[in-house]
């Protein structure tokens, strides 16, 4: 691929988003943040993310590995960037699934047949994304989490590491389902669902 990846996030997303795109076959990383200086696992930090602009040359890629859903729609909306979508080797994406500009989708994921996956989405690591899902743009599906078949998940909701979603439910824009939490009836927009079937806790932030 013989190209250079600028990572926007050098926190532990950034460093397993550069591990998987030097998998793919970047040829070097250069991270932005605006917290960070030095280096990251031996590369560059080359300054604070609103550095970006300057480092757009035509050849070189760019994402936003930052785990926060609204920080990174913030950065997205800020930025008219050549977003890559960065997809670990081992992960198994169907050929009649789509990915957005921008999604990260890490080790050992799967995003099966008919899923559509918006821009600046996370799957993560072993994330089970089934058939026909959709995750509309900034959605995270974290570690070891799965998503039954026709599940839609909204906009900026995040999924919780190892939390289960039953087939055709919808979890609403902005929602956070927690750690194993296990998602059996659509959920609200804006709201935390935590437990076994997952209940409503309180209000989340508004959306
Ligand atoms: C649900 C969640 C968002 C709540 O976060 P929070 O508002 O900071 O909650 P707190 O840690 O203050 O806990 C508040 C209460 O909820 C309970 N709680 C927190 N997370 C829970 C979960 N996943 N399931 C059941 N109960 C949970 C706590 O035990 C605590 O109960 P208590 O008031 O009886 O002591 C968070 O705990 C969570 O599960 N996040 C998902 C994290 C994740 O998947 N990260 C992946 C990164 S790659």
């Amino acid at each position: 691929m013989n190209k250079l990846l600028v990572i926007l996030g050098a926190g532990g997303h950034g460093r397993a988003v550069a591990d998987a795109a030097l998998k793919m076959g970047y040829r070097t990383i250069v991270f932005l943040d605006d917290r960070a200086a030095g280096r990251c696992i031996g590369f560059p930090i080359a300054g604070p993310l609103d550095r970006a602009e300057a480092l757009r040359d035509g050849k070189t890629d760019f994402v936003i590995a930052l785990g926060d859903n609204r920080l990174r729609r913030r950065v997205a909306m800020g930025h008219d960037l050549p977003w890559a979508r960065i997809v670990h080797p081992s992960a198994q994406i169907s050929p009649f699934a789509e990915l957005g500009a921008g999604t990260v989708v890490l080790a050992g994921a799967a995003v099966n047949v008919c899923a559509r996956v918006g821009r600046h989405c996370i799957v993560n690591t072993g994330a089970v994304v089934e058939h026909d899902n959709v995750l509309e743009d900034f959605a995270q599906v974290a570690p070891r989490a799965a998503l039954g078949g026709s599940v839609r998940v909204g906009a900026l909701a995040q999924i919780g590491i190892g939390a289960v979603v039953k087939n055709n439910v919808a979890v609403g824009m902005g929602c956070v389902i927690g750690a194993g939490a296990v998602v059996v009836k659509s959920t609200e927009p804006g709201g935390v669902y935590v437990g076994v079937p997952a209940w409503r806790r309180e209000k989340g932030a508004a959306v």
